[in-house]
């Protein structure tokens, strides 16, 4: 049966996330973003979710997702904004202009790492943030959004 649009996890990841498995893989993992979304797509199967997993470098992508997710709607976001997680300004508004639940997540404990780390921009806008578990947070993420 198809997953209806109501039922889509949008999984949105910032910049040089499209380098994991080899960045830095002593902070983010051995795993690259298909690994991830893999993991994701076979958990969701199981909750009856769908997937929408995107990759960007560029601030404006993210916010124009974030605005897609609530026109189709999608059931929620797990976003990554990467290192637009301690910049932006404009993802912070776009999730404030959105009724969609956001998940905040990190592979790192960016509170264990350098100062400039950690102030999220966004968090105040968030439902809630995982951070530190690498994959897993993704995962975890997700069986939150579920239970949303
Ligand atoms: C990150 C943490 C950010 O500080 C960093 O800029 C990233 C990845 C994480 O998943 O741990 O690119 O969001």
């Amino acid at each position: 049966m198809p997953v209806s649009k109501a039922e889509t996890i949008f999984v949105l990841n910032g910049p040089n996330l499209n380098l994991l498995g080899m960045r830095e893989p002593e902070i983010y993992g051995a795993d690259t973003l298909d690994d991830i979304a893999g993991q994701l797509e076979d958990r969701a199967r199981e909750l009856g979710l769908a997937i929408d997993l995107r990759q960007s470098n560029h601030e404006g992508h993210l916010v124009d997702w974030i605005h897609e997710a609530q026109a189709l709607p999608a059931k929620a976001v797990i976003l990554n904004a990467a290192a637009f997680t301690h910049t932006s300004v404009a993802i912070l508004d776009a999730i404030k202009a959105v009724r969609t639940p956001v998940i905040e997540v990190h592979l790192s404990n960016p509170h264990a790492r350098e100062a400039f780390r950690h102030v999220s921009r966004i968090s105040p806008a968030v439902k809630g943030t995982i951070s530190g578990f690498g994959a897993l947070s993704y995962l975890l993420a997700l069986e939150a959004a579920a239970r949303l």
